[in-house]
């Protein structure tokens, strides 16, 4: 699915935005749109995107889906650019991969009354990386969702690249040529 179908899909999904609406109107979690996460994609169209197919998978499994919902909307509050920025920076231990998901925690835990499932979500999202298992089923597919999701948006992001590219282009003239015995 490209993005822009996904994104009217998600649009259109009623209860889940009901969901998200205290979520969404955050200031701070809006800050998420101001730093890149993979390729092109902000780290609040990626929390955004994960927040959805866990959504979808977890109601149809029956579990606690608000929860999950919710939990992988904040999953990436860490509120910097990890490309340009390390922890140390904003006067936090460790490297971003391992340290994110506390910062994360920190920051949603700051503005939101979290329950054990959003914190475990939270947490422990960056499993196997960090080496602690989720505890909940959520948090177990949400760890699952960020990693089909990263991997999307850089595919997504890749493919962004190639055809708007000049050599991409050419290649389309030429084989027009070619197709019609032009040459
Ligand atoms: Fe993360
Ligand atoms: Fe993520």
């Amino acid at each position: 699915m490209n993005g822009d179908n996904l994104n009217k899909n998600i649009e259109k999904c009623t209860e889940f935005n009901e969901i998200l609406s205290d979520i969404l109107s955050n200031e701070t979690v809006k800050q998420m749109h101001n730093y890149i996460q993979h390729g092109e994609i902000s780290c609040y169209t990626h929390c955004y995107y994960v927040a959805y197919y866990t959504y979808l998978i977890c109601k149809k499994l029956k579990l606690d889906y608000k929860s999950a919902v919710r939990g992988a909307m904040l999953h990436d509050l860490f509120l910097y650019d990890w490309h340009t920025t390390s922890p140390a920076d904003i006067n936090e231990k460790g490297v971003h991969a391992w340290a994110h998901p506390r910062i994360a925690l920190k920051n949603a835990s700051k503005i939101f009354n979290l329950n054990d499932t959003e914190k475990d979500i939270i947490r422990n999202h960056m499993w196997p990386v960090t080496l602690k298992f989720p505890k909940t089923k959520e948090a177990f597919i949400v760890s699952c969702m960020d990693k089909y999701s990263a991997t999307a948006e850089t595919f997504m992001n890749c493919r962004n690249r190639i055809t708007n590219s000049r050599i991409y282009r050419y290649a389309y003239v030429f084989l027009g040529l070619f197709i019609f015995r032009i040459f």
